[in-house]
């Protein structure tokens, strides 16, 4: 699993043809505000499904590396993969299997988290066993219960804890109208103490002997810690998965699925601080990743999406999968994706009116592509015809579509455009694509007719993307003429291929 942040853009050689899915060998790069393009330090890659910890790191390495480059050292977390355990191994009873988890710079990355600090809650200051230091508590810091109290200088030890009052200290409608001093086994230091104090947050004395708390304000990120089960996270087993996915697809079709807790609660964890993250799943198998994105954006508002990808690993004929209908396994992750669409559509409308998919197979580019190793005449002059149409297939519009935004650095958001195609009222489709400056990319793949001129200007997309080919017959010509002056003097740029 890769998040992936929406400003980052995913590019090359993404080559798809219509029909179905794959894709390989991505490089994934970022643009910053200035336009300059570097490798982001934010991608988060968490793979599930190990099942030799020795082996892994270099697996995964050689596995990532194909996708992000060189990556830093791994840290793992732990997962109670069964309730009960295999004894399988010759010493041991296993019950767990580890989950890699990748960052490009894990001091640039968020910290897992699917959890946020409780308001109100208590932290003692009080630290039996640390060093005794002395800390500083300027008046009207420290809110006290007593309305009214004066406290005198005098050692507040009892049991394990050392604490000593240095000053005497004045209380005045619950607050400590001076400074005091207090020498003690303490949690934090002066200068934390005087973070605590400035950032609002209230310390507090009940009674003496004085055990001062440091009372959260709350919402803070909850680090997550790394043990991954049915106690800690509510995490389910490996043998729920697979009967969670029986019950969707109403058959044991797909070994070693991962349970959609665990998924789901990872995918929380790495983007919690970006809801419209892309989670991309190049092992998906059984689809539990797009499953648990999909249900999480229902869940909690966000705006996550998924990019998953499978090889088309054939199933044995003799399998229940097989029987059922499935003849790969990213048949499998295809049927998923695709009824859990249609359950939450029915669950919630209201929210899922733009949930969709688009499936793609890894195929040679649409387009055709200038050899600039020849330099025979003849030869030339056989690919300057040839390039004439830079488009294979003319009705391949989808996998063109998907093809040139993949180029201009417009996946994630393309796809979903790719799944929305619109009909105009000139007739024409068109695909619109929302930009992260908030206007439209057209593109155009049919047969230009005037009145889509018309359509366009009226609509005032920043882009249009169109082909040669949409230019034909005798007019052709003298259409694109007028159409790239007409779009020129609104302000729109034009782009023919
Ligand atoms: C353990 S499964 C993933 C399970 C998935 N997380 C789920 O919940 O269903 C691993 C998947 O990786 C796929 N796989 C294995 N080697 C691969 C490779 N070299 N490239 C792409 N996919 C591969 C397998 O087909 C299998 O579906």
């Amino acid at each position: 699993m890769l998040t992936v942040n929406r400003r980052h853009s995913i590019h090359k050689q993404f080559q798809a043809t219509r029909d179905r899915q794959i894709c390989r060998a991505w490089r994934v790069e970022r643009h910053d505000k200035t336009g300059r393009q570097h490798r982001s330090a934010r991608w988060v890659l968490a793979i599930t499904g190990l099942r030799k910890p020795t082996c892994t790191g270099r697996m995964i390495k050689k596995c990532s590396l194909a996708v992000i480059g060189k990556v830093s050292a791994p840290a793992s977390r732990i997962q109670e993969k069964k309730k009960k355990p295999s004894f399988l191994h010759s010493n041991f009873g296993s019950m767990y299997e580890y989950i890699a988890c990748y960052a490009k710079n894990f001091k640039l990355s968020p910290p897992f988290s699917v959890d946020v600090t409780t308001a109100g809650k208590k932290y003692p200051l009080n630290n039996s066993g640390n060093s005794l230091s002395t800390l500083l508590f300027p008046s009207g810091s420290v809110t006290f219960s007593k309305k009214n109290e004066t406290y005198y200088p005098c050692d507040m030890s009892e049991g394990n804890i050392l604490t000593e009052l240095l000053d005497k200290v004045q209380v005045v409608e619950y607050k400590n109208v001076n400074e005091f001093r207090l020498k003690g086994e303490f949690r934090y230091s002066q200068s934390r103490l005087n973070e605590i104090i400035e950032s609002n947050d209230v310390l507090t004395i009940t009674k003496s002997p004085f055990r001062p708390n440091h009372v959260r304000s709350g919402g803070e990120i909850k680090k997550m810690h790394n043990h991954l089960s049915p106690s800690t996270y509510n995490v389910g087993t490996n043998e729920d998965a697979s009967s969670e996915l029986e019950e969707i697809l109403g058959g044991d079709f797909f070994d070693n699925p991962k349970p959609f807790s665990l998924v789901s609660t990872l995918c929380k964890a790495v983007t919690h601080d970006d809801l419209n993250s892309v989670v991309f799943d190049f092992f998906s198998g059984s689809g539990t990743t797009a499953h648990a994105v999909m249900e999480l954006n229902a869940e909690d508002g966000g705006n996550r999406q998924s990019i998953s990808v499978q090889l088309p690993e054939k199933l044995e004929e003799n399998s229940e999968a097989y029987k059922a209908g499935y003849r790969t396994i990213a048949d499998i992750t295809r049927a998923r994706i695709e009824k859990v669409i249609a359950k939450l559509k029915a669950e919630h409308p209201e929210k899922t009116e733009g949930l969709a998919c688009a499936n793609f197979t890894l195929a040679p580019s649409n387009f055709k592509v200038w050899n600039s190793d020849i330099s025979d005449p003849g030869a030339i002059r056989q690919q300057l015809d040839a390039l004439q149409n830079t488009e294979k297939h003319a009705d391949e519009q989808t996998a063109m579509l998907t093809e040139l935004l993949l180029k201009n650095g417009l996946g994630a958001l393309g796809v979903h455009a790719v799944s929305k195609p619109r009909k105009l009222a000139c007739g024409v489709t068109v695909h619109r694509v929302l930009r992260e400056d908030d206007r439209y990319l057209w593109l155009c793949f049919e047969p230009y007719v005037d009145a889509l001129r018309d359509e366009i200007v009226s609509a005032s997309p920043a882009q249009v993307i169109m082909l040669n080919s949409c230019f034909v017959g005798t007019q052709g010509d003298e259409q694109l003429s007028n159409l790239q002056l007409e779009l020129a003097a609104q302000d729109i740029n034009l782009l023919v291929i």
